[in-house]
């Protein structure tokens, strides 16, 4: 190799570090958890002093799916993955079930807050600046934001909307999330992506779709299921009963969602999941009816869970 071809590799090299893929702009700093014993969240037994390390007291996390039949945005592309339910979102509710939302307006990225006030009665100030999207290219990450527009895929409003909704209702009252955690160096955004990426790994543990399919449950506008054979499946998977969500009365299947306790952080520890706290509203005795999409609706998509 000669001369000019070292130098040229040098000058090049920041280049294309900046141009690819690189997650650990976003990471947060865990050396000092090392520090601290490691559990299980909400079955800590002795306090939990940095909560960094360990999601504090939203410690009940819940990994939640949408099975929707259309979007209302196919005009403009926004359309659902086959074979596969979307991400709602990723939840920290306190261990007793109860739940904070919107916890620092200095991070507040929804448009259209909902609700529009903290129950007692401060008014969720709408955010009207750059969509998230732009947090995302920010740090280079199109691989992320390309996997969030086929997997996160909203109903009735624009994907990024809903994407900044989830954050900042959920993500700032989840402490692993917490600024503070990013250190010294804390770039503005990173937290958001990092929630984002965690939100897409949280879902991959979750394949919805595959699991009922591997029963014999597939979507149908024929055939109806019973709930229990929809819950048996799962089951058998994951050791627990999500909460099943369903409309009409209960007898159209709608949503899932996926209660855990967290090893570690919500970014990067183990999920155990556990039973639902929440009783379904799906009907024990009627059929339920988990709808074939539109074909208009959906279209195909690299499979999720290889998809990196
Ligand atoms: C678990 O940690 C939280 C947060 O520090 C604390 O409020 C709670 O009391 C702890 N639980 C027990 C049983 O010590
Ligand atoms: C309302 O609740 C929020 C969150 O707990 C708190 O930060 C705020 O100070 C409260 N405002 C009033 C007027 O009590
Ligand atoms: C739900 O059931 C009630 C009582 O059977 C009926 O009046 C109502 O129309 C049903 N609603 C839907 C959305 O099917
Ligand atoms: C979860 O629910 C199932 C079905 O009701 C039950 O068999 C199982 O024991 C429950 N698991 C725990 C840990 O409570
Ligand atoms: C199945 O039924 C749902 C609900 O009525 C409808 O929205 C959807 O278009 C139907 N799908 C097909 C493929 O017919």
């Amino acid at each position: 190799m000669n001369r000019l071809s070292v130098s040229a590799i040098t000058l090049l090299a920041p280049v294309l570090v900046f141009a690819y893929y690189s997650p650990q702009q976003t990471l947060p700093d865990l050396s000092s958890c090392a520090h601290q014993p490691s559990v299980y969240s909400c079955e800590n037994t002795t306090v939990i002093k940095n909560t960094c390390c360990s999601p504090t007291p939203g410690g009940l996390v819940l990994q939640t799916q949408y099975w929707d039949t259309w979007t209302g945005f196919e005009h403009k592309g926004q359309v659902l993955p086959e074979g596969s339910w979307t991400i709602h979102g990723l939840w920290p509710d306190n261990c007793d079930g109860s739940y904070e939302q919107y916890c620092d307006f200095s991070r507040q990225y929804d448009p259209n807050p909902s609700p529009t006030a903290l129950p007692n009665g401060t008014v969720i100030p709408p955010y009207h600046g750059p969509g998230v999207d732009t947090f995302v290219k920010e740090f280079g990450r199109y691989d992320l934001l390309r996997t969030m527009n086929q997997y996160w895929v909203s109903q009735g409003s624009p994907n990024n909307a809903f994407w900044a909704h989830e954050f900042s209702k959920h993500a700032t009252c989840t402490s692993t999330f917490d600024v503070a955690c990013y250190g010294p160096q804390y770039k503005e955004h990173q937290d958001v992506v990092n929630f984002f990426d965690a939100v897409v790994r949280a879902f991959k543990y979750f394949p919805t779709f595959d699991m009922l399919a591997s029963f014999g449950i597939v979507p149908s506008n024929k055939t109806s299921y019973p709930l229990s054979q929809i819950e048996n499946a799962v089951f058998s998977q994951t050791g627990a009963i999500p909460y099943f969500g369903c409309v009409s009365n209960g007898t159209v299947l709608s949503e899932v969602w996926y209660f855990n306790h967290v090893y570690g952080t919500e970014q990067y520890g183990v999920y155990k999941t556990i039973n639902s706290t929440t009783a379904s509203t799906c009907s024990s005795t009627k059929p339920i009816w988990y709808y074939e999409r539109n074909p208009g609706s959906e279209r195909s998509v690299e499979h999720p869970y290889y998809s990196r």
